[in-house]
C-alpha cells in the first residue's frame, strides 16, 4: 500500500510496474518474516495471529518458503520487463539492496550474530531497508524523485521500528498475533534499551513529524498523507498517548 500511493504520488504513469514492485515489496516483507520466526532466529511460533510457518509446516519447508519468496520478488519484476523498460535495472537493484547485505534485511538479521552493532545500522537494515524500497521503488516505478522519496522511506522505516521496539516493551496494536517482550528476552538492541521509554516516545515523535512534513501537497499525494496519517496512529501505544515529547 505504501509503495503504490508512492507511485500515486509520482503520477502512477507505468501501473503495471508499480503494482510488481508492490507485489515484490510484500514477497520480500513476508519471507523476511517467515525466516524471521525461525528457531536460529526469534523462535516464534506465533505470527499474525496463527501459527508461524515452521510451527504448522516444520522448519525445512519455511526455510524454503522464506527462500521462493525472495526469488518471488524477481520474478514478478522480471514478469514486467517489457513495461519497466529502462526502469527494470533500478527496480531490481532495489530489491537487492533492500533484501540483501551488508545494507537489507539479511545484512540486519546478521547483526544478531555481532557483539555489537549501532542500533541505527540494525534498524536500518533489518527494517528500514524494506520501507525505502517501498519508497523509492514506488517513485522508480512511476519516474518520480527519488531522493525525496528515498528519504521518506527512511523516516518511515526508522519511526515503525521504534514503535515495534515500543510495543515489544509495552503492548500495543503493532504486537497484535505475535509474541511480545521479545528484545529483553532475546538481548536484541532496541530502541527503548537505549534511550529508555520516554527517550523513544520523543525520537518516534520527533521523526516522523519530520518525515510527515516533506510529504508533497498534491492532489495525486492525498490518499498516501491519509494512509500515512491512518497507519501512523498506531505508532504510539494507547497507554503512551500523553507522554510529553
Ligand atoms: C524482523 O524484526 C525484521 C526482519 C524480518 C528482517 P523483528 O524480529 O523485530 O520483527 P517482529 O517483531 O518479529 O515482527
Ligand atoms: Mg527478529
Ligand atoms: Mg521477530
Amino acid at each position: 500500500m505504501f509503495a503504490l500511493g508512492v507511485a500515486l504520488a509520482c503520477g502512477d504513469d507505468r501501473p503495471a510496474v508499480a503494482d510488481a514492485l508492490a507485489v515484490a515489496v510484500e514477497c520480500l516483507h513476508c519471507g523476511s518474516l517467515v525466516h524471521d520466526d525461525l528457531p536460529c532466529f526469534d523462535n516464534a511460533s506465533v505470527r499474525r495471529g496463527r501459527p508461524s510457518v515452521h510451527a504448522a509446516h516444520g522448519q525445512a519447508l519455511a526455510v524454503l518458503a522464506g527462500d521462493s519468496l525472495i526469488v518471488l520478488a524477481f520474478q514478478v519484476l522480471s514478469d514486467v520487463a517489457a513495461e519497466a523498460g529502462d526502469r527494470l535495472p533500478k527496480l531490481l537493484e532495489i530489491i537487492a539492496t533492500s533484501a540483501g547485505t551488508p545494507a537489507g534485511l539479511i545484512g540486519g538479521q546478521a547483526l544478531e550474530s555481532e557483539d555489537d552493532c549501532t542500533l541505527s545500522d540494525y534498524h536500518g537494515a533489518k527494517t528500514g531497508a524494506l520501507f525505502r524500497a517501498a519508497a523509492l521503488g514506488g517513485a522508480v516505478a512511476a519516474g518520480g524523485d527519488e531522493a525525496l522519496w528515498a528519504r521518506v522511506g527512511d523516516g518511515l522505516g526508522a519511526a515503525y521500528q521504534i514503535a515495534d521496539d515500543i510495543h515489544d516493551h509495552t503492548g500495543g496494536d503493532l504486537t497484535v498475533g505475535k509474541p511480545m517482550g521479545q528484545d529483553s528476552r532475546l538481548g536484541r538492541p532496541s530502541a527503548v534499551e537505549l534511550y529508555g521509554l520516554d527517550g523513544a516516545v520523543s525520537r518516534l515523535k520527533r521523526t516522523l513529524s519530520d518525515t510527515v512534513e516533506q510529504l508533497p501537497e498534491g492532489e495525486g499525494a492525498a490518499p498516501l498523507r491519509h494512509l500515512i496519517g491512518q497507519q501512523t496512529k498506531r505508532f504510539l501505544p494507547k497507554s503512551l498517548s500523553t507522554v510529553a515529547a
